[in-house]
């Protein structure tokens, strides 16, 4: 049996793709049904918080995940990053008002969901920056003087483009990856390359690799 921890959210229905691409039946997730764990065709799926994939598979609470490189970025967690696969594509980005322009003798304010990544960004181009850690609604703290500027994930750019607010530098570009236990791999190395071979069509991949900072 595979433990797979799913993101709810945007990501599920690609997710169930993968999964009717493996042979699963996949009913028991499109049904719409508030129930967060059940298992099918031997895998034993979990729908878990975003944020939180990658905590479940670190501990072994599942085998296998798929999660946001947003999140590996910012969580740095010790699993293996199996694969690239190449949807939910976007980027990290810092973003500010229309026509900011910055002021280098002042210490810098960023608002972000993201603060190790921000602090880490900041950091290495030597910015002095004080990062003020959000949840959500980022795009408002530069628009009611709570930050200078955000840092953030942009897919359409809607949210940036209606809020006045336009990209400043680009600082990854980020998609769905896979990721796996590191203990479990070696163990469940071939149920999983089992149940995730088919995924490869259309996914970067190559040998599982440490999470890349
Ligand atoms: C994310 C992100 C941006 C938005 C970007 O927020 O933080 O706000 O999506 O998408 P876009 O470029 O297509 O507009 P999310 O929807 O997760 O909501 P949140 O504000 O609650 O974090």
């Amino acid at each position: 049996m595979i433990g797979l921890a799913l993101p709810k959210g945007r990501l599920v229905a690609r997710a169930v793709e993968l999964l009717q691409r493996s042979g699963c039946d996949c009913g028991a997730l499109r049904n719409g049904s508030r129930r967060l764990a059940f298992t099918m065709d031997g895998i034993r799926v979990t729908l878990v918080k975003p944020s939180d994939v990658a905590v479940y598979v670190e501990h072994g609470a599942a085998d296998i995940g798929i999660v946001g490189k947003d999140v590996l970025l910012e969580d740095e967690p010790d699993v293996f990053e199996l694969m690239d696969l190449r949807f939910g594509a976007c980027r990290m980005v810092v973003a500010a008002p229309a026509g900011y322009v910055d002021d280098p003798s002042t210490v810098l304010r960023v608002a972000s969901k993201y603060p190790r990544t921000a602090a880490g960004h900041f950091a290495r181009r030597n910015r002095a920056a004080e990062v003020i850690p959000l949840h959500g609604s980022i795009e408002l703290a530069p628009l009611v003087g709570l930050s200078d500027v955000i840092v953030d994930i942009v897919e359409t750019g809607t949210t940036l483009r209606e809020n006045g607010l336009e990209v400043v530098e680009e600082i990854a570009p980020l998609s769905a990856r896979l990721i796996a236990n590191r203990a479990r791999y070696h163990f469940a190395r071939e149920a999983i390359e089992r149940l995730t071979a088919p995924w490869r069509r259309g996914a970067a991949s190559g040998r599982p690799k440490e999470v890349e900072a």
